[in-house]
């Protein structure tokens, strides 16, 4: 008999549900709807949204949109700039920013003002970095863990995306602290983040394989998953039913398997996953 565990906090975080549902909704309402860039980072609920009215604008908003098109501002947030672009293209910008993202925009931007140096814990490619960045007037030290080779400011305001691992936060605050003159540290790594990963941190260390579903281009995901293979060897990245079903057999030798899945994963794909094991 084969034991299949769902941790305890998985899947849609408040956020990026919250988006989710308002995007399908505008979607029915029949006119056409744009989210700037990809809602979330998973491709199914994607393409569920283009079935329903809702496509991704990639391009310049300048050239793609028409003033009466809606377009949605996605949960991780934009820079003030494009914020600003998109008003000048459309009359009907809905912010979905997530609340607690939008909150680490009024403190660098605060900060910003009052002469601090922003530091931002995480990547600098991912566009809720690159969003914080644009309200600190992109003038932000952004860095992965602290020991990178970088000059630390007399008065620094640092904050960490929301997604960000505990462990990178703790190591850039000591190295902050040693070194600068002034810090106003701001922990704003969400607490869906700290919940997910310490319920995959727990089911991973009792189960014989773990199988950690989202969209590989997920930040969050990716963090479950290290933190899965840390403590479990047989940790699959996965990032629905259809992708595991090329393990199945492999998994057939495990009598206890964990489930975890990223606050971008919704429910339906963690429950297909979950019958198919
Ligand atoms: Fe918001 Fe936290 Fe989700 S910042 S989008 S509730 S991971």
């Amino acid at each position: 008999m084969r034991e299949i565990i769902l941790a305890d906090n998985a899947g849609f975080c408040f956020g990026v549900s919250r988006a989710v549902k308002e995007a399908f909704t505008l979607g029915e309402k029949g006119k056409k709807v744009f989210t700037f860039g990809e809602l979330i980072h998973n491709r199914d609920v994607v393409e569920k949204l283009k079935d329903s009215n809702v496509e991704v604008l990639e391009n310049d908003p300048g050239e793609a949109l028409k003033k009466d098109d809606t377009v949605i501002i996605r949960s991780h947030g934009l820079s003030e700039e494009n914020v600003k672009k998109l008003k000048a293209s459309s009359d009907n910008v809905v912010d979905l920013t997530c609340p607690y993202v939008s909150n680490i925009h009024r403190i660098v931007r605060e900060h910003a003002d009052l002469g601090y140096t922003v530091v931002i814990l995480g990547d600098k490619n991912h566009p809720e970095v690159m969003g914080i960045n644009g309200w600190c007037y992109n003038k932000a030290i952004i860095v992965r863990n602290g020991s990178e080779d970088f000059r630390v400011p007399l008065k620094v305001c640092a904050v960490a995306q929301t997604t960000e691992k505990l462990e990178n936060w703790v190591s850039l605050i000591t190295r902050l602290s040693a070194e600068a003159k002034e810090i106003r540290a701001f922990n704003t790594i969400c607490a869906a983040t700290g919940l997910r990963q310490n319920s995959t941190e727990e089911l991973s260390k009792k189960v014989e394989a773990m199988v950690v579903i989202g969209g590989k281009h997920s930040s969050n995901t990716t963090k479950l998953y290290e933190i899965s293979r840390n403590n479990c060897i047989n940790t699959y990245f996965v990032e629905n039913a259809e992708e595991l079903k090329q393990y199945t057999e492999e998994l057939k030798k495990y009598s206890r398997i964990g489930v975890t899945a990223g606050a971008s994963t919704p429910d339906w794909i963690i429950k297909e996953a979950i019958e198919l094991l």
